[in-house]
């Protein structure tokens, strides 16, 4: 699959098999992750990769802190929000380095780490297993952070859902970029 094909066949993919995925492909793709552009070589990016039971302590943590912000919510909500994790075999959490140095500017991390997002997800694409990107609430979550290794202040921009996928999607409708663009001449 060249790049092109890749950029343009991706799609989300919600629902995967729970069938677990070899490590090297995984690998692979955080190795076409990093490869992305980053300001000042600062690498910005980082990814806590969970598998297992990792993700049961992960929904653990996620339930709680809606407990904590819903202690209302019936307790369907919190068993709910406590398997969220387990949709997937494999969940990447992507986190952001705050800037090290005056020069290093925040937005720029968070740019880079985007697009090391994105070259995650064409590179899963491409070894033909099934993503999708999420944030929510427990991405903004100090505790769910704090679980993950990552200070309250840093970003947490995504939990990368990976498996294989459950079924074929249909091609759909591709974006177009005309009435995105201008051309200035
Ligand atoms: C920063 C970011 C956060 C996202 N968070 C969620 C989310 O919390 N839940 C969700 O269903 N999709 C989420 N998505 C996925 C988008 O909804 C999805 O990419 C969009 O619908 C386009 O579909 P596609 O990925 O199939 O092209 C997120 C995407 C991005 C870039």
């Amino acid at each position: 699959m060249d790049v092109f094909e890749a950029i343009h066949t991706r799609q989300s993919v919600a629902k995967v098999k729970p069938d677990s995925v070899p490590r090297e492909l995984i690998e692979r793709a955080l190795s076409a992750a990093v490869q992305a552009p980053n300001h000042y070589k600062v690498r910005p990016w980082r990814f806590v990769v969970l598998t297992g039971e990792a993700r049961e302590k992960l929904g653990s943590v996620m339930a709680a802190a809606l407990q904590e912000k819903h202690p209302d919510f019936p307790p369907e909500a919190f068993d709910k929000e406590k398997s969220k994790p387990l949709r997937s075999p494999v969940l990447i959490a992507v986190g952001v380095d705050k800037p090290s140095e005056a020069k290093v500017v925040e937005v720029e991390n968070i740019c880079a780490s985007a697009a090391a997002v994105e070259n995650l997800l064409l590179a899963v694409h491409a070894e033909g297993l099934g993503a999708k990107w999420r944030t929510g609430d427990p991405a903004r979550d100090p505790k769910v952070k704090q679980f993950l290794g990552f200070e309250p202040d840093q970003y947490l921009i995504g939990f990368i859902y990976i498996g294989y996928p459950e079924f074929e999607l249909e091609p759909r409708e591709r974006p177009s970029f005309e009435d995105r663009t201008t051309w200035m001449e």
